[in-house]
């Protein structure tokens, strides 16, 4: 713990971040918070016209820790309290996408970023989009509970159309790309014109929403240093107990400096052999 801690502020201080954690979070540790944003456009009137929306379970989602939907769930605001922070930094340097990354597996980044999209999505300013690029081991749908519907494999084998495979999941101003399964070449998948139009495609289409990036680790695979280059703006997060120094430090060497938004230390209890990549 104290190692991680250690690597943490090093690494910090190599990427010239003056932000702090805080200490009594129960559940993440997060960078210092700071003030609210100034309101932008009025996205409350957002339709779902084209895209299928889908009611999820509460059960399934408490069973899986998708709790920042639920003000009344005491951990809700860890998650807005990171939203803050991330749409502060977000709005202060015009970046519009975010990648979730870690070093290693089973850090938290699926369970972040579900958490922190609902979380911004609660904010009537701010609409979200939330794509699942770990392609190697989607979770999002799974963590949500959506099956059966059009997904981002469909996509691949165009058998369907970006607005035919994005869901609305119960939750206002979100809308979710699912994986539902695993895609072979997934580097090559990432690196291609189809998923480079598909980003452009997303960003111009929706300009106004924030787009949140699920990806597999750093160290597992190249996915995650693909993706880097394309995207505004990441969130480091460190799994404690998961991942070693030496890990930490090389996953940081890989991060483009300019492009981190700051580091969450994650305090998910599991083991590292259920999330085996
Ligand atoms: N802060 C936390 N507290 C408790 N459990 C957590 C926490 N963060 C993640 N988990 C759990 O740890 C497991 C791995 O999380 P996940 O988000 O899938 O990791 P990753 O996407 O980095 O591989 C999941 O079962 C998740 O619910
Ligand atoms: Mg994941």
């Amino acid at each position: 713990m104290e190692k991680i801690k250690d690597a943490l502020v090093k690494a910090k201080q190599n990427t010239g971040n003056k932000s702090e954690r805080k200490k009594e979070a129960p559940n993440t540790e997060s960078l210092k918070s700071s003030h609210e944003l100034v309101n932008e456009n009025n996205l409350n009137a957002i339709s779902y016209v084209k895209t299928k929306t889908i009611e999820l379970n509460p059960n399934h989602l408490e069973k899986n820790r998708i709790v920042a939907y639920d003000k009344s769930e005491a951990s809700t605001w860890i998650f807005d309290k990171l939203r803050t922070q991330v749409l502060q930094k977000m709005q202060e340097n015009n970046w519009k996408s975010l990648a979730i990354l870690s070093p290693t597996p089973a850090s938290g980044k699926t369970f972040l970023a579900i958490n922190l999209a609902i979380s911004i999505a609660s904010q009537p300013q701010k609409t979200v989009i939330l794509i699942d690029f770990d392609l190697r081991k989607p979770r999002v749908a799974k963590y949500l509970g959506i099956e059966g519907s059009s997904s981002f494999n469909d996509y691949l084998e165009n058998k369907a159309n970006l607005e035919d495979v994005l869901v609305n999941p119960g939750i206002p101003r979100l809308v979710v790309l699912p994986t539902l399964k695993p895609v072979s070449h997934p580097a090559e998948t990432l690196s291609s014109a189809k998923v480079n139009a598909l980003i452009q495609d997303i960003a111009e289409r929706y300009e106004s929403r924030i787009v949140i990036y699920d990806l597999p680790p750093i160290l597992n695979a190249d996915d995650a240093l693909i993706m880097m280059k394309k995207v505004d703006c990441i969130l480091f997060v460190v799994g404690n107990g998961m991942v070693k120094e030496t890990e930490i430090e090389e996953a940081m060497h890989y991060i483009p400096k300019d492009k981190l938004l700051g580091m969450v230390l994650n305090k998910a209890e599991v083991s590292a052999e259920e999330y085996y990549y």
